[in-house]
């Protein structure tokens, strides 16, 4: 991803990265990158979306990338976890998450012109969310638990037939803004909240005087024009796995730009490690 993005026309600013996080070697906060010829741009990367699932062999892994404006992307600071609901276009003015899950999952219902027993919410397989599970089931919804993956839970909430209604629960901040990214490009809506999950992060939100209680908007954490693509790495219902055809590999993308969303399949033959494994 670093060799490419370091040849790509404009000057584009890592906003959200892998490299400290994972003490990767790259792709750090920070870190420019482009030939400097042309706009600024900001980025997003998580070259691997769901590291547990890939390592395990399950479906559900992506590699993903987002890019917006230059100075457009709401940086975590120190908040590694957030609330987030996600929806598509037709609910996006109806979502506040000030009010309760059931709350939220009626007007969003409505919106829809479903009744709440029709409604599938995404919420991932957390000791956190047990309670909201139980809550949404009570009202008569069917929720999705995935192990890992909001990114792909809100990417099934915001593409039409995508299996889902809306994304909620707590998940990670870099995953948020990436969504975010999609959300923007779509139309759809979304809000998040500081949701510290690890005592170091308590403190250091604390130090910051961050604010735990504001509602972020999606204006905040993405404030420009914002594409956003994702990549099957481990396959499922998204995105298949990359395969081995014809003496290349394939991979199978899905790109979302402002009012754009296109399936890609690109092979790759002349890659030094271009070889059926
Ligand atoms: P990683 O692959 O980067 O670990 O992310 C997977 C993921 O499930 C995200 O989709 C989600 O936002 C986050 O982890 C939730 O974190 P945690 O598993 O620590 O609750």
């Amino acid at each position: 991803m670093r060799a490419v993005l370091a040849g790509v026309q404009g000057r584009g600013t890592v906003v959200i990265g892998e490299g400290e996080k994972d003490e990767a070697p790259m792709l750090h906060n920070g870190e420019t990158l482009g030939d400097g010829e042309g706009p600024d741009f900001d980025i997003a990367v998580d070259p691997l979306e769901g590291t547990d699932l890939c390592a395990d062999g399950l479906p559900g892994a992506l590699t993903t990338i987002a890019v917006a404006e230059g100075g457009s992307l709401w940086s975590p600071g120190a908040a590694l976890y957030m609330d987030k609901l996600v929806v598509g276009p037709q609910a996006r003015e109806v979502i506040d998450l000030r009010e309760s899950p059931e709350e939220n999952l009626r007007r969003v219902a409505e919106a829809l012109g479903r009744s709440v027993e029709e409604m599938r919410v995404v919420v991932l397989d957390k000791p956190r969310h047990e309670s909201l599970v139980a809550e949404l089931r009570e009202a008569g919804a069917a929720v999705s638990t995935p192990s890992a993956g909001d990114v792909a839970g809100a990417l099934a909430a915001l593409l039409p037939g995508g299996g889902a209604h809306m994304l909620m629960g707590v998940g990670g901040t870099p995953e948020g803004v990436m969504t975010a990214c999609a959300v923007a490009a779509l139309g759809g809506g979304m809000q998040g909240r500081l949701a510290p999950q690890l005592d170091e992060e308590v403190r250091a939100l604390e130090e910051t005087e961050a604010d735990t209680d504001r509602v972020l908007e999606l204006e905040e954490l993405v404030g420009g024009s914002a594409s956003f693509v994702a990549t099957g790495v481990s396959g499922g219902e998204l995105l298949r796995r990359p395969w081995w055809s014809d003496g290349q590999w394939f991979t199978e993308s899905i790109v979302i730009a402002p009012d754009e969303v296109r399936r890609v399949v690109e092979g790759e033959r002349e890659h030094e490690g271009a070889q059926e494994r």
